[in-house]
């Protein structure tokens, strides 16, 4: 758990829950079952604290693994929901199938580690965020557009696009669903 004085770490917690966090990742669960209605396992990539892992558990009512290589999150994502599973590991070094990946950190990716997981998981129905918000330090692959973000996303059948303004209409969050 948190140290007493890891006010960082307390704040980033915070942010993780705030309105905008929750709208997006509301946004991602609803166009995502107006598409695909059932799955017996989704993986969450990049999941942080886990709200949209409990957001996915609650619509599907399936099995929710939550992954993220920043054991502070996973520590405080498991008290909170129970009812999904944290694991502490790099997205690509987890092997395990499922039949929803979805994530809404792909800013923060390698985009060549996200291609070749895609391709590796071809036929898994991909939920996907990225926004154009270049000035975070970790964001080291924005997309200046949806059409950006969707170009170099290898799908064969696009379910769903769209995006939705962030941080007062200063940048935009953009979705893609698909396999
Ligand atoms: C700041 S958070 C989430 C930002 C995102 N815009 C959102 O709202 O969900 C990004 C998370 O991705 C995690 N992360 C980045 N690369 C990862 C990887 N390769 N495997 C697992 N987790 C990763 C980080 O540890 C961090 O918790």
């Amino acid at each position: 758990m948190l140290e007493a004085d890891d006010f960082e770490t307390a704040k980033l917690a915070m942010v993780s829950f705030n309105k905008e966090h929750d709208i997006g990742k509301q946004y991602l669960v609803d166009h995502l079952y107006n598409h695909v209605r059932s799955a017996n396992k989704i993986i969450v990539g990049g999941g942080w604290t886990g709200v949209l892992a409990n957001k996915l558990q609650i619509r599907y009512k399936c099995h929710v693994l939550n992954l993220d290589s920043d054991q502070r999150w996973i520590d405080l994502g498991c008290k909170i929901f129970p009812n999904v599973q944290f694991k502490c590991q790099n997205n690509w070094e987890f092997d395990g199938k499922c039949d929803i990946w979805a994530s809404t950190s792909c800013e923060h990716y390698d985009r060549h580690e996200l291609v070749f997981e895609m391709q590796k998981r071809k036929g898994t129905v991909f939920a996907l965020q990225s926004n154009n918000w270049y000035g975070w330090p970790t964001h080291i692959n924005c997309s200046d557009s949806l059409a950006d973000f969707i170009e170099y996303l290898p799908l064969n059948n696009i379910y769903y696009t769209g995006e939705h303004p962030i941080y007062r209409e200063k940048y935009k969050r953009f979705t893609v669903i698909g396999s």
